[in-house]
C-alpha cells in the first residue's frame, strides 16, 4: 500500500484526459529508486518518469523526500519485481496472457519487449487516464504494439472481464493477473468480485495483489494518527481508501473461491527478498512494515 501523501491540487476524475495522481506517484517512486538507491536496482524504470513528465523539481515534492521514502520505495519496486519475475517465468512455461488491473503508468511492455512480444498484455484502467497514457506512448514514439491491449474500465461501475473478452482475452487459456496499488481504492465487494472472477476461469488464473489491513486494537496512537492523516489526504484529492482486509478472513475467502495456493507476504518480506536485510531494516526504521501495513498476496487456482 502506498504510504505517503497524495498529490496536492485539483482532483482528477476517471474520465479526465489526465494521469491518475496515485499512478504518477508510484511511477515517480520507481524512478526515485533508480536515482537514489545503490545498484543493482530491483527494477530500472525511468520510463514511467518519462511518461509522467512531472515538473523539473519533482524530487522536491514532500512525498518524494529521499529520507522519508526508503520504505515506500522498497515496497513499490519489490512488488513490481515480484510480478515481473512471475510473468517472465510463466511466459517461459508458455502462458500468453498478462492482465494488469489498474495498470497506471506501468511500462512492462516497453521495458521488457523480449517477453511482451510473446504474450498479450491487457492493461485495464480508468478511461481518462488510460486515454492520456495512450497518447503519451504515441507522442513519445513507443506506439501501441499489437500485443498491448488498452482496456478502459471503471471497476466500480463496469465489469472489467466483459471488456477483456471484447479485447480478445481467452478464459480457456491460463493467465497471470496483477492488481497492485488498487484494492484499497475499491470497495470490498469490487475486490471480492475480481477474486471470484479470476478463480472461475477454466484455463486457470493466478493473481498478485496488495491490500491494506484495517487498524488493529493494539495499534499505537502515533500509527493510528498517521494512518488517519493519510486517509484524509487521499480522500481530499478524490481517491479515498474504500477497503481494508483482515488477512485471516481473506485467506479463508480465497480458499472458498477455489484458490489452491496462497502466499501472503508481509510488508517487509519482499523488500528483504529483493533488497537484502540492510535495506529492509532501513525501511523498517523509516516506518515501513509492522502489523497493519500493506501485504502482497499471490494466489493460484
Ligand atoms: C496507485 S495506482 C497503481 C498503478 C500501478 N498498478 C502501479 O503499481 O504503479 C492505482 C491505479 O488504479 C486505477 N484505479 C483506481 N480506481 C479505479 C477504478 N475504479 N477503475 C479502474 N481503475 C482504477 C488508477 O487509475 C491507477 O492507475
Amino acid at each position: 500500500m502506498e504510504a505517503s501523501g497524495a498529490e496536492e491540487g485539483r482532483t482528477v476524475t476517471g474520465t479526465d484526459l489526465a494521469p491518475n495522481s496515485t499512478a504518477v506517484r508510484t511511477a515517480l517512486w520507481r524512478a526515485l529508486h533508480t536515482e537514489l538507491d545503490a545498484a543493482p536496482h530491483v527494477i530500472d524504470d525511468r520510463l514511467g518518469l518519462l511518461l509522467a513528465e512531472p515538473d523539473p523539481d519533482w524530487r522536491r515534492r514532500p512525498d518524494m523526500n529521499q529520507y522519508a521514502t526508503p520504505g515506500v520505495r522498497a515496497s513499490i519496486v519489490a512488488r513490481a519485481r515480484f510480478i515481473e519475475d512471475l510473468v517472465a517465468e510463466r511466459a517461459e512455461d508458455g502462458v500468453t496472457q498478462y492482465v494488469l488491473l489498474g495498470a497506471g503508468l506501468d511500462t512492462f511492455v516497453q521495458r521488457r519487449p523480449e517477453i511482451a512480444s510473446c504474450i498479450t498484455v491487457f492493461e485495464v484502467d480508468q478511461p481518462g487516464p488510460q486515454a492520456w497514457k495512450r497518447q503519451r506512448l504515441i507522442d513519445l514514439g513507443f506506439g501501441i504494439p499489437q500485443g498491448q491491449r488498452l482496456v478502459p474500465v471503471d471497476f466500480e461501475n463496469q465489469s472489467w472481464w466483459e471488456q477483456l473478452l471484447d479485447n480478445g482475452f481467452d478464459t480457456s487459456a491460463p493467465a497471470v493477473v496483477s492488481s497492485l496499488g488498487v484494492s484499497m481504492y475499491l470497495t470490498e465487494a469490487a475486490v471480492d468480485a475480481t477474486l471470484a472472477r479470476v478463480a472461475g476461469w477454466p484455463g486457470g488464473g493466478e493473481i498478485v495483489f496488495d491490500y491494506a489491513e484495517p487498524p488493529y486494537e493494539e495499534m499505537s496512537e502515533q500509527s493510528r494518527a498517521a494512518r488517519q492523516a493519510l486517509r484524509e489526504r487521499v480522500a481530499a484529492v478524490g481517491e479515498p481508501f474504500l477497503s481494508a482486509l483482515v488477512p485471516e478472513a481473506l485467506h479463508a475467502r480465497l480458499a472458498e473461491l477455489g484458490y489452491a495456493q496462497i502466499e501472503d507476504l508481509a510488508p517487509l518480506d519482499l523488500a528483504e527478498r529483493f533488497l537484502g536485510p540492510e535495506i529492509a531494516a532501513a525501511a523498517s526504521a523509516a516506518g515501513a512494515g509492522g502489523r497493519g501495513g500493506g501485504h502482497v498476496l499471490f494466489a493460484r487456482t
